[in-house]
């Protein structure tokens, strides 16, 4: 026993990864865990045995019982009110579930949260651990969301924490942020990987015990993912993903990660002077600023969940500096995919865009990646190389192989009657796009081709010299 404590007493220093958490006796520039570097940094009194979480309490866990016979009640899950957000939840959130929300600093995390809280029945508790007490009653006022029901407790301190949700009782609790929480029990720094896997470990079981909703607050490094706890996601249920343009008004709400549902759909909110606001018909909204009869705008009905968006894609051209590899830059568009298609509109398309620099967007600060997109890409590009603007009532989707070959994709009747809603007359669609309806009441008129050359020729955009590849 004794010679127990003393090793327990005695201090290690070890190194976890702020990425992944994997642990190093010794610190080196790369993390062995996941390939990351300088990511390395010290856990005060080392981490170990004595810092791991402590495990499910085993009070109220009944033993193995019949699939059938197991309460799912509680496990339903409860409308938030907010729409967009039940949309990306797929009903709402569960009781007893714990939600990650990460985003970057500034992105509208802490107002999303107190709308939700603000739109909610029954006792809420908003714990805000880095702004105080007064700036959130004062955003609260802005967004209109002061109510009885609604508890504040600045602190970050998570046995304080733990005691506020003891005596409020709430149903769902709000911690802002997970990485500004400190648990005093654990010997690591606050900010720590230790210090926030210890207290989310804590606070999942705090709302397994007591059924109680939880989302955690979660910021996330420059590339995109949660700082240091990528080990969180594991103990989570729920990671959700807000993102946008900084100085854009436009926010997309994405899952991660959801264990009560699909996590392809994706939930879409402008910033306003009065908080988040849902965008009920975001087609419209992407083409508001659509100016017609310009080359290198291609609009095509994307898929998000099940949801059709019509966007606006837009291509510049520009001869590339000799003897240095041509760019090609892609914004809200994947940047690979740009690549692989610039080098099938060459080589399949007919197009010498090899020493061309290349700049691809998604207007209007959208943020896709779905094949349907890969047509009107390239015919973008195209149409921006040539100096040819496609005919404006124009909307085309499609995969577009390494073949040069023109791929089905899914939910072309969806996307077919989003284009003609919107007042498009005319569409390039895969060959092989299963019985699409030509629009239900006929004003559609669909163009259906089996090759990217076959597409390029539709729309009459050929490069200028170019030869395309007989179909
Ligand atoms: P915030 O929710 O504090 O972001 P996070 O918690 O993710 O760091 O949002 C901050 C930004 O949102 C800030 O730049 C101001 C802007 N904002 C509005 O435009 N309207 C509003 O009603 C509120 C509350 C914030
Ligand atoms: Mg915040």
């Amino acid at each position: 026993m004794a010679a127990r404590s003393t090793s327990a007493k005695k201090v290690r220093t070890l190194y976890a990864c702020s990425e992944c958490g994997a642990q190093s006796p010794r610190w080196a520039g790369r993390c062995t865990g996941c390939g990351d570097w300088n990511t390395l940094v010290e856990e005060v009194g080392g981490g170990g045995g004595d810092e791991a979480p402590a495990p499910l309490a085993p009070s109220k866990r009944s033993g193995p019982a019949r699939i059938g016979d197991v309460r799912t009640d509680t496990a339903r899950p409860v409308p938030t009110g907010i729409d967009e957000l039940d949309r990306v939840l797929g009903g709402g959130l569960v009781a007893g579930s714990v939600t990650l929300l990460g985003g970057e600093p500034g992105i509208g995390k802490s107002t999303l949260l107190l709308q939700l809280l603000a739109h909610r029945t029954g006792t809420t508790l908003y714990v805000s651990a880095e702004e105080s007490a007064r700036q959130v009653r004062l955003r609260a006022e802005r967004l209109d969301a002061i109510r009885p029901e609604l508890w504040l407790h600045a602190e970050t301190s998570l046995p304080h924490v733990i005691r506020a949700i003891e005596e409020t009782r709430p149903e769902l609790v709000v911690i802002d942020s997970i990485q500004t929480m400190v648990d005093p029990d654990l010997s690591s720094a606050p900010g720590s990987v230790a210090q926030v896997r210890g207290c989310a470990h804590r606070l999942v079981n705090e709302a397994k015990e007591r059924e109680v909703a939880v989302v955690l607050v979660g910021h996330v490094t420059k590339d995109g993912n949660l700082a240091g706890p990528r080990v969180l996601e594991h103990v989570v249920d729920t990671v959700l993903q807000f993102e946008g343009e900084r100085h854009h008004a436009l926010r997309l709400l994405r899952a991660v990660k959801h264990r009560f549902g699909p996590t392809n759909e994706l939930g879409l909110f402008e910033m306003v002077g009065a908080g988040l606001v849902a965008v009920p018909d975001p087609s419209t909204m992407f083409l508001a600023d659509r100016r017609t009869g310009i080359p290198g705008s291609a609009v095509v009905p994307t898929i998000e969940g099940r949801r059709p968006i019509v966007v606006e894609l837009q291509a510049l051209t520009t001869p590339g500096v000799p003897n240095v590899p041509s760019r090609r830059s892609a914004q809200g568009i994947d940047g690979g995919r740009l690549s692989m298609l610039m080098a099938v509109l060459g080589r399949r398309g007919g197009l010498p865009i090899g020493d061309q620099d290349v700049y691809a967007s998604a207007a209007g600060g959208a943020k896709l990646a779905e094949p349907g997109l890969d047509l009107g890409i390239c015919l973008a590009v195209a149409s921006a190389m040539s100096d040819v603007p496609l005919p404006a009532d124009l909307a085309v989707f499609g995969e577009v192989g390494l073949g040069g070959e023109v791929r089905q994709v899914g939910h072309a009747p969806r996307r077919v009657t989003e284009a003609a809603r919107l007042g498009f007359g005319r569409m390039i669609v895969p060959a092989s796009s299963p019985d699409v309806d030509e629009s239900d009441d006929g004003r559609m008129h669909l163009v259906r081709v089996s090759t990217l050359a076959e597409a390029l020729r539709a729309a009459g955009v050929v490069g200028r010299g170019a030869v395309p590849e007989r179909a």
